[in-house]
């Protein structure tokens, strides 16, 4: 099957340094809006698969709300002592103001 970009929100739903969590094709998919621009990750901590949304957003990296692990939201990977197992990513793009990600 072909990856297709699906709208999820407008880019004025979640302000920089926010995150809401939507589900996409039985997925759920974390969208970041950062002063770096607008990540899609999944929604669920490598450490023990605590949703990651509301966590704190500082430059292009999100932290754990449950134990602060913190994750690089280009690529998912992680270097911390909690969990070295990364976080899938989805590309994401932004058209006439509406966020699309792109899923399976
Ligand atoms: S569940 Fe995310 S850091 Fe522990």
């Amino acid at each position: 099957m072909s990856r297709q970009f699906v709208p999820v929100a407008r880019l004025t739903d979640i302000p920089v340094k926010s995150n809401k969590a939507f589900e996409v094709a039985g997925e759920n998919i974390l969208i970041c809006h950062t002063e770096m621009g607008i990540f899609a990750v999944r929604n669920r901590c490598s450490h023990q698969a605590s949703s990651l949304e509301g966590g704190i957003i500082k430059k292009c990296f999100l932290y754990c709300p449950e134990h602060a692990a913190r994750f690089d939201l280009r690529d998912g990977s992680t270097k911390g002592k909690l969990t070295k197992e990364g976080i899938r990513t989805y590309e994401v793009r932004v058209v006439d103001g509406h966020i699309e990600v792109a899923v399976d």
